[in-house]
């Protein structure tokens, strides 16, 4: 659906995407018996930008780590692509408040998730798993969170302006580290104000007051816990984008999952997606106008009540529907 509504912008603004497809994740997998195979990692690195779909599914769930759609497939890709900061934007529509799970007022819902993407513990060495004992490595240097600091404080320059660092500094010492190094990069953003809070107590305030967040920066895992619990706020896990960005290429995917249980069925939410392609029209290509017009083609569509069945009550619409619509609702100069 993400290409459907590409499509409709080359119309529309009369400009032409080159596309080429690669296969990933368990996809890859069925074909080629690997999540990554290299003609595909090649493709990502030569593109101007990669458009990715979210992968995974209980299928490929017992194979080796390195043959796993996640840990053989996602997480190198992320590292060799360098990409080391997600973003994570979670707006609530107007029309979606009822699907909202907790108290909102009228002010607008707008938090900004900045996520340490390529590092922590997702990375860290040495991981083992026996019969008899699992070790992960939670491990952060200071320049992996300076460069992640700098990029929720510079985000927020043009947003709220307040920073709320999360972090478990009163257990984890990789936390303590990553509590320095934002305390000292906040010093050179004098307009930005920035909150430390454990990632626990986050966890509750955003159920409790969600309002108080404009910025939210976290490592690797907190940020992955987090996102999924702001993007529910917004309605449903299957409306939020994410834009990941290092030294090389920027790649766009979903921050939900592929949603294995309804698999095949047509009936997944293509928003994530769709919003995905506007991030990537708007950092990628320059093209702002054009994203915020897919911004407004989805919001049209659900204030227009078209709606996947996870954000009705009711019985949704396909995701070609949705897809449809939201493409329709793509006009230029608005
Ligand atoms: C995400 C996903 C991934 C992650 C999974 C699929 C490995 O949950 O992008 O948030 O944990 O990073
Ligand atoms: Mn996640």
């Amino acid at each position: 659906e993400a290409v459907t509504v590409l499509k409709k912008v080359e119309e529309v603004y009369q400009v032409r995407f080159e596309m080429e497809e690669a296969a990933f994740g368990g996809a890859a997998v069925d074909l080629y018996g690997t999540p990554l195979p290299e003609h595909t990692f090649s493709l990502c690195e030569q593109a101007d930008a990669v458009l990715l779909g979210s992968i995974g599914g209980p299928r490929w769930d017992s194979l080796p780590p390195e043959k796993r759609p996640e840990t053989g497939g996602l997480l190198p890709l992320r590292k060799r692509l360098d990409l080391f900061a997600n973003l994570r934007p979670v707006k609530l529509y107007p029309k979606l408040r009822d699907f909202c799970p907790v108290k909102v007022d009228d002010r607008e819902l707008d938090i900004l998730v900045v996520r340490e993407l390529s590092s922590g513990i997702y990375f860290g060495s040495p991981r083992e798993y026996s019969d008899q004992y699992g070790l992960d490595t939670m491990v952060y240097k200071s320049e992996e969170v300076r460069r992640i600091a700098e990029v929720a404080f510079t985000a927020a320059l043009n947003r709220g302006k307040k920073v709320c660092s999360v972090d478990k500094s009163n257990v984890l010492a990789s936390s303590r580290l990553w509590r320095k190094e934002v305390e000292l990069m906040s010093s050179n953003y004098p307009d930005i104000a920035v909150t430390h809070m454990y990632v626990d107590n986050a966890a509750m305030q955003l159920i409790l007051n969600p309002h108080q967040f404009d910025v939210i920066l976290a490592g690797n895992l907190f940020g992955d816990i987090l996102s999924d619990e702001a993007a529910v706020l917004a309605g449903s896990l299957g409306l939020l984008p994410s834009a990941s960005f290092g030294s090389k290429v920027k790649l766009y995917e979903p921050a939900g999952g592929s949603a294995p249980d309804i698999a095949g069925k047509g009936i997944a939410n293509p928003v994530a997606q769709i919003l995905s392609a506007a991030m990537m029209l708007e950092y990628s290509f320059d093209m702002v106008e054009a994203a915020d017009n897919v911004r407004k083609g989805v919001e049209k569509t659900i204030q227009a009540g078209i709606v996947t069945g996870d954000i009705t009550k009711n019985q949704g619409v396909s995701t070609k529907e949705m897809g449809f619509s939201i493409a329709e609702n793509i006009i230029s100069g608005v």
